[in-house]
């Protein structure tokens, strides 16, 4: 049985994608804890409306003060896997290195184009004639680790920002939750 733990900082809507396919799963896998560094953060509502345990913590003091108390966390929830899902801070190295190849990431670019926060603005503002969703494990860089899956989908003329990044989300929603199955199935 693979135990997985989501770290999110919003709205959790790769969370919930991931969520219903580890219901598919559960004879494989099961999601034993959603974890958030921002207390208002919606995914931590979707976690409990699915009785998976949630937990919230704010950076107060240091990263690494901050760190400790999430690995004390998860000292009782014992993943296998971590699969960040728009969770909005750097990993130390330290920690990374308690779950080396284990820690996933979902970004909205085909990397190593357009890093950062802001995936789908930047490649919007910048023109491009399509985009795309990256998959990679996690190492201390931003967004600079081995890629496990990368998908392009288009842009259109007519396209607002908004319609751009829906398509972009929709894409997210169908290749997280594959790459979750994969897990499951032992194939990473
Ligand atoms: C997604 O676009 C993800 O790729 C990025 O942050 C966003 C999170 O969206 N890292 P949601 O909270 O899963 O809806």
């Amino acid at each position: 049985m693979k135990r997985v733990v989501i770290f999110a900082s919003g709205s959790g809507s790769n969370a919930q994608a991931l969520i219903e396919k580890a219901k598919e799963l559960r004879s494989n896998l099961e999601i034993v804890g959603v974890f958030s560094d921002k207390k208002e953060a919606y995914v931590l509502q979707r976690a409990k409306q699915n009785n998976i345990p949630a937990m919230a913590i704010e950076k107060t003091g240091s990263k690494v003060e901050h760190e400790e108390k999430i690995i004390n966390i998860l000292s009782e929830w014992k993943p296998d896997w971590i699969f960040l899902a728009g969770y909005m801070r750097i990993l130390s190295a330290q920690f990374i290195e308690k779950y080396p190849n284990r820690i996933i990431n979902i970004h909205p670019s085909l990397l190593p184009e357009f890093p950062g926060r802001t995936g789908y603005e930047d490649a919007f503002h910048a023109g491009v004639k399509s985009s795309g969703v990256t998959i990679h494990y996690v190492d201390e860089g931003i967004d600079t680790g081995k890629h496990i899956i990368q998908e392009s989908f288009p842009r259109y003329e007519e396209d607002s920002l908004e319609d751009f990044k829906k398509r972009g989300l929709q894409l997210e929603h169908k290749l997280y939750p594959h790459i979750l199955e994969q897990v499951a199935y032992g194939k990473l």
